[in-house]
């Protein structure tokens, strides 16, 4: 597998997010590759244990506060990352939240801060970064944190889904404006399965009882059927390297789930969920 990331050696990556989960394990794997590596996070604490492990490990790191819901942010963090290490390789946007609730009942401040960290926070990601990335021109990769839920509905996650749906027709025309420009950039849209992170421990949720019992069968669901946020990596990092533009931590879900929306859309067919899906939202 080593051998598929070759590419990336002498590199530098930006991960946000990196403080934990998927980002966390996208860090300490690039690391391993031979990269120099910038973990951008909100919780800065944790983004620096990791990067003193990272550094023990004999790579070079930099942990930076970084409110990916701030574009200002963003721009300190490219400006940091290019003083720090010069031209970046790989850039992921990656930080993420999840927020539970009825579309009515969650307040107009969380369906801001839901917005901005996950479909905001890669736009400015991409906008901060990608002019130096143009500039160098040299091969990199950008890579933007998407979900299987991008290709899915469901209701009580609506802001988090309809953020990852954005998330990968964002990518989508990134990908051909990187073509129109004939940037050596490859774009990438990350669509991970379970993975056992922290993410639901961390999400806010509406009044309704509805949204702790769904947010419940989520943590649980990560508990027991996620894989770890480096194996998460691991699966990750060579299918970008390999310049893939859909990337998959769990290929036969992500083709199941892209197959019943191609369905859903060419029959143009009713919204509808299984009915143990609807169950555990206690409907039927
Ligand atoms: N865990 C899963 O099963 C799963 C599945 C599909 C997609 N994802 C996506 O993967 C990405 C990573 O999630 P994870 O599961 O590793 O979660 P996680 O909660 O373990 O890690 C997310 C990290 O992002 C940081 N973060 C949150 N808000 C931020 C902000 N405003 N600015 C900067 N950093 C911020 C958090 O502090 C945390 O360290 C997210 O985009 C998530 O939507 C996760």
């Amino acid at each position: 597998m080593g051998q598929d990331m070759a590419v990336f050696r002498g590199g530098v990556a930006v991960i946000t997010g990196a403080g934990s989960g998927i980002g966390e394990g996208l860090a300490r794997l690039a690391a391993q590759q031979g990269m120099r590596v910038v973990l951008a996070d909100v919780a800065l604490d944790r983004a620096e244990q990791v990067a003193e492990e990272v550094r023990a490990g004999g790579a070079e790191a930099l942990a930076v506060h970084t409110d990916v819901a701030e574009p200002e942010a963003l721009d300190r963090l490219a400006a940091v990352t290019h003083e720090t290490f010069g031209d970046v390789t790989l850039l992921v946007n990656n930080a993420g939240i999840e927020t539970l609730g009825y579309v009515w009942e969650l307040p107009a401040a969380l369906w801001e801060k839901t917005l901005n960290v996950n479909i905001h926070g890669a736009i400015h990601g991409v906008r901060a970064f990608a002019p130096r990335m143009l500039e160098a021109g040299k091969r990199a990769w950008i890579a933007n944190t998407s979900s299987i839920g991008g290709l899915g509905i469901m209701p009580i996650q609506t802001s988090y889904v309809l953020s990852k749906h954005a998330i990968l027709s964002f990518s989508e025309c990134l990908y051909l404006e990187m073509q129109v420009k004939k940037a050596p950039i490859h774009v990438s849209a990350i669509l991970p399965g379970p993975v056992a992170t922290r993410i639901f421990e961390d999400s806010k949720t509406g009044e309704d009882p509805v949204n702790a019992r769904h947010r419940e069968i989520m943590r649980n669901m990560l508990k027991s059927d996620g894989i770890t946020g480096f194996e998460a990596a691991e699966r990750i990092l060579p299918q970008i390297a390999e310049g893939r533009f859909w990337v998959s931590t769990h290929p036969e879900t992500t083709r199941e789930f892209a197959n019943n929306r191609a369905r859903h859309l060419s029959e143009l067919s009713a919204p509808s969920l299984p009915p143990e899906v609807l169950a555990g939202l206690g409907v039927g």
